[in-house]
């Protein structure tokens, strides 16, 4: 057993009707169903969680959302809880994505409590975060993100810290078709686990960190090779049921 346990997520961000959704579910679960080294999460949109929930409840295949509240329920028009997730047989769910953070000014604060309340109700929360292109041409990308791990991560004690996982997907390859070079995802994957343990010691070894940006069956490979990359949040890639299948074949 590795120390880390590969794992390859899906953000389908806001794509899929229906029956769109479950096209998907079933196709992709027969080319995958032989995969047992790596940990196949599909985080899609709340409603296409219960089509998910119906095709790969009892499957090797997770289900993940892509953001949820931190309250359990009460009048908080519009959100969801991680209790309703739990109801969508939700195991993960996405916490801080750059688009949130974005378009939905959602802050360090805001983004702590939502980790801490995926892991009271048991869910994995997959924590993004990432530098812009002008943090990264001014050279201060390895402090901005080392600062983003430590305000949203700070508050929890190392087993807690243990259970999540972390992507690094720097803004700039986004959706681009401009991938970070394998050893600049591998510099800031590192520099993530160094502070890590700065945060719960030893434990750090033991957290997934993932890469995303542009990832795809093409370079999906050499990504995986690097010491630190223990796998990948893949959004375009992860829509097509032939091309998704592929990456995770070629990230074996
Ligand atoms: P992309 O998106 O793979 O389409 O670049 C990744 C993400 O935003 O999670």
């Amino acid at each position: 057993m590795p120390l880390r346990r590969p794992l390859l997520a899906g953000n389908w961000k806001m794509h899929k009707t229906i029956p769109e959704a479950r096209d998907f579910a079933v196709n992709f679960l027969e080319k995958v169903e032989n995969v047992t080294d790596i940990d196949m999460v599909i985080c899609a949109p709340f409603t296409v969680l219960s089509v998910l929930k119906e095709e790969l409840e009892e499957s090797i295949i997770h289900i993940g959302a892509q953001n949820m509240y931190y309250e359990t329920k009460g009048a908080f028009t519009g959100e969801i809880s991680p209790l309703m997730l739990q109801d969508m047989a939700c195991t993960c769910v996405i916490i801080g994505h750059s688009e949130r953070r974005e378009y939905f000014k959602e802050d360090d604060e805001l983004i702590a409590k939502k980790i801490k309340a995926a892991l009271e109700m048991s869910l994995t929360p997959i924590l993004c975060v990432g530098e812009n292109l002008a943090f990264r041409e001014d050279g201060k990308a390895l402090a901005f993100v080392r600062g983003q791990v430590e305000k949203d991560l700070m508050e929890l004690s190392p087993s807690e810290l243990q259970k999540v996982v972390i992507a690094y997907e720097p803004i700039w390859a986004i959706g681009t078709g401009k991938t970070a070079s394998a050893q600049d995802a591998q510099e800031m994957c590192s520099a993530i686990r160094s502070t890590l343990s700065g945060i719960a010691g030893s434990v750090a070894q033991q957290i997934r960190i993932l890469y995303g940006g542009s990832v795809k069956s093409g370079n999906i490979a050499e990504l995986m090779a690097q010491p630190d990359i223990d796998g990948a949040l893949v959004g375009g890639a992860s829509l097509e049921v032939q091309e998704f299948a592929q990456l995770i074949q070629n990230a074996r």
